[in-house]
C-alpha cells in the first residue's frame, strides 16, 4: 500500500504549536506510552499472500516516518510530506521529473548544493538551468521558455537572505504551465507556509530548523496536490533516499518546539541585526528585520513570529581578514549548518557557497567579505560580546 495515502492532518483546528505537539503523536494503542515506539522493523507480516497490510517493507513505508511526515504535512498545511535522508535527497527527488531537454529557472541566491545539484549534475542528463533574482517576477517570467518545467526559489534566499514575493512567483510560473518548489529551510512554516501562497512543492534541509539540534541529517518534500505527492512517492520509493526511523523520531522531537526556538531566534537575531549595523567594521548588514532590507515590507505582510535566525552581514576586509573573524568567536562554532541552538558562523564565498563559479559568486554578491551567523538560543548578550571581540 502507498504510505503517503494514509496521510492525514487530522487536528487541523488546533494552533500551530498544538499541532507541532500532537499530530502524528498519539498515544501507543498496545502499551499507553504517550510517545510513539521507533519502529526499526525493515520489514512487516502480511494477512496473506498476495493481500497487503498498512506497511510492508521500510522504504515503501515506515510507521516512524509516517508519523513524522504527518506531523509536518499539518504545520504546512499540505496534504501530504515525505522524508529523505538528507535534503539534497529531497531536492534530488524533485529535479527526477525532469527530463532530457527541460530548462529550470532557479534563485540566484541558492544554497551551494542546489547550484552544484542544478549545474553539475542535471546538466549531465541534458537539463538546463538559468539563474534568475526570485524577488524580480518580472525577469522570471521572462526566463521562463516553453521548456521550463521547474521554478525553484529559496523563501529565504542563502546567503544574502533576499525575500522572493511568493504569490508573485506562483502566478507567474502557473501562467505559464511550470511548477513553482520552494526550499523553506530557512523560513520554516513557523514565519511563512508556502503551499499557503499558491506554491506546489515545499522543500526542508530537516537537519536545520525542523530537526534543530545539528545531531541528525534529514530532508522533507511537502505538498497540496495528491497526484504530485504520489508521483514524489513513487520517484522517492523507487530510488530509495528514505529517512530512517531514528532520524526521523529526532526531527519528530525537534518539531515539537520549532514554534518556540524560531521565535526567541528572530527575537535575538533581530537585536544583533540592529547592533551589527551601527559598527564600523561592518559595511552591509542583510536581515529582512531591518528597514534598510530590500524586501522589508514583503516579510512585514507575508511572515508571522519574527523574520528568522539568519543574519547574513559584510566585513570591511579581505578575504583573509573575514576568514580570521570567522575564526577568531568563541561560542559561534565556525561551521556550515544552521538552525540548531547553538550558534554558527561561516563564511559564504570559502565554505557554503565553495561550489559556486568565482565569476557567479562576484555577480550574485557572494563577496569575500561576506559572514553568515545562524543565530542560535543563547543569550544575545553573549552573542553580541563574542562577536565584538571577533571583529574587534
Ligand atoms: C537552504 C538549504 N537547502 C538545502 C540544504 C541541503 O540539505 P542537507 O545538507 O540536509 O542535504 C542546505 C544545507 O545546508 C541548506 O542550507
Amino acid at each position: 500500500m502507498s504510505e503517503q495515502k494514509k496521510q492525514s492532518t487530522s487536528g487541523s483546528a488546533d494552533s500551530f504549536r498544538t499541532r507541532a505537539i500532537h499530530v502524528g503523536n498519539d498515544v501507543d494503542p498496545t502499551t499507553g506510552a504517550v510517545i510513539p515506539p521507533v519502529h526499526f522493523a525493515s520489514t512487516f507480516e502480511q494477512p496473506a499472500a498476495g493481500e497487503w497490510g498498512a506497511f510492508d517493507y521500510s522504504r515503501s513505508g515506515n510507521p516512524t516516518r509516517s508519523q513524522m511526515q504527518m506531523t509536518l504535512a499539518s504545520l504546512e498545511g499540505a496534504v501530504g510530506s515525505l522524508a529523505f535522508s538528507s535534503g539534497m535527497a529531497a531536492i534530488h527527488c524533485v529535479t527526477m521529473m525532469l527530463k532530457t531537454g527541460d530548462h529550470v529557472v532557479a534563485g540566484c541566491d541558492l544554497y551551494g548544493g542546489a547550484y552544484r545539484l542544478l549545474h553539475k549534475v542535471c546538466n549531465r542528463s541534458g537539463v538546463d538551468v538559468t539563474l534568475v533574482d526570485m524577488t524580480d517576477a518580472s525577469a522570471v517570467s521572462e526566463a521562463i521558455n516553453e521548456n521550463t518545467k521547474l521554478v525553484w526559489a529559496e523563501t529565504i534566499g542563502n546567503p544574502r537572505l533576499s525575500i522572493p514575493n511568493l504569490r508573485e512567483l506562483a502566478d507567474v510560473a502557473h501562467g505559464k504551465g511550470t511548477l513553482i518548489g520552494v526550499d523553506n529551510t530557512f523560513g520554516t512554516p513557523v514565519l511563512i507556509r508556502p503551499l499557503e501562497h499558491g506554491i506546489d512543492i515545499v522543500m526542508h534541509s530537516a537537519t536545520k530548523y525542523l530537526g534543530g539540534h545539528s545531531d541528525c541529517l534529514g530532508g522533507t518534500l511537502a505538498v497540496s496536490d495528491q497526484s504530485l505527492l504520489d508521483e514524489l512517492y513513487f520517484l522517492q520509493n523507487a530510488t530509495g533516499a528514505v529517512l530512517d526511523p531514528l532520524t526521523c523520531f529526532l526531527v519528530s522531537r525537534g518539531m515539537k518546539t520549532l514554534d518556540l526556538r524560531v521565535r526567541a531566534q528572530s527575537e535575538t537575531a533581530l537585536k544583533l541585526a540592529k547592533w551589527l549595523e551601527s559598527h564600523s567594521r561592518v559595511s552591509n548588514v542583510l536581515y529582512p528585520g531591518l528597514e534598510s532590507h530590500p524586501q522589508h515590507l514583503l516579510a512585514c505582510d507575508t511572515f508571522e513570529g519574527g523574520f528568522g535566525g539568519m543574519v547574513t552581514f559584510e566585513l570591511d576586509g579581505t578575504i583573509e581578514q573575514t576568514a580570521a573573524a570567522c575564526g577568531a568567536t568563541r561560542l559561534f562554532r565556525l561551521a556550515v549548518s544552521l538552525g540548531a541552538v547553538e550558534s554558527l558562523i561561516e563564511q559564504p564565498a570559502t565554505m557554503s557557497h565553495a561550489s559556486y563559479d568565482p565569476a557567479d559568486r562576484a555577480r550574485f554578491g557572494i563577496s569575500d567579505g561576506l559572514i553568515r551567523l545562524s543565530v542560535g538560543l543563547e543569550s544575545f548578550e553573549d552573542l553580541k560580546a563574542d562577536i565584538e571581540q571577533a571583529i574587534g
